[in-house]
């Protein structure tokens, strides 16, 4: 296991502790998800624990369902009281670019449902400056040519994802397309500009959206709030 793997699964594991019996807790989507969802489902058995969940993607829900983790959908319950994500990049501000894993869309509804929001990352997602990861935004495929020419107008350049050679689809029938942005000096005003195109869906800069950050660090996990 390289070093990233290794420590994607170290603060993967660790976040499953943050979940406690009885919670309503959101699921991210991303392989570094993927081991909190292991461990998880390990926990739920070995303590015993009623914890319902809601799911950022079919692939996160998928694999929840194979631990026999219970997968609500988000209309069934009320709130959330703790939704654990990863993220692909993310500042000392806790400004965050995610949707790598193309589930932006969903990750940013259920992150607003929520209580609280714990990001988990290796020590390769904390940047001195956002710009560095293609900004994913995912955009309606009606007319989609003309929405990637009006990103275009505002300094970005969007590539549609594509998977395997095919174009990819997000759970909810979208494109994404990734977006070279060069240093994001304002997100926020980035943010809203991308927001008032039409045929943009949701774009994948989070602001303000999570209250703590699990970071891989020297051999350990790094608690940031
Ligand atoms: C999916 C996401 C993921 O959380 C993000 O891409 C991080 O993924 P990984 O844990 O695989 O590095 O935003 O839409």
């Amino acid at each position: 296991m390289n070093v990233k793997a290794y420590e994607k699964k170290m603060v993967g594991e660790r976040a499953a502790d943050f979940v406690e019996d009885g919670m309503i807790v959101g699921l991210g989507t991303g392989t570094t998800i993927a081991y909190m969802v292991q461990r998880l489902g390990k926990k739920i058995q070995e303590e015993n624990l009623h914890i319902t969940t809601v799911s950022t993607s079919n692939r996160t829900t998928k694999l929840a369902q194979s631990l026999n983790i219970p997968v609500f959908d988000l209309n069934e319950v009320k709130q959330v009281d703790l939704t654990i994500d990863g993220v692909d990049e993310f500042d000392v501000n806790f400004t965050g670019i995610k949707g790598g894993g193309g589930a932006l869309l969903y990750e940013k509804i259920v992150a607003k449902a929520s209580n609280r929001n714990i990001w988990i990352a290796d020590s390769s997602k904390f940047v001195s400056k956002l710009g560095t990861f293609p900004l994913p935004i995912e955009i309606l495929p009606f007319g989609h040519q003309h929405t990637m020419r009006q990103i275009e107008e505002i300094g970005l350049t969007p590539e549609l994802r594509m998977m395997d050679d095919v174009l990819f689809i997000t759970d909810s029938g979208h494109y994404i397309v990734d977006c070279l942005t060069g240093p994001i000096e304002d997100a926020k005003s980035l943010s809203f500009r991308l927001n008032q195109i039409p045929g943009v869906v949701e774009n994948g800069l989070f602001i303000g959206m999570t209250d703590e950050v699990l970071l891989a660090e020297n051999n350990g996990v790094k608690i940031f709030k």
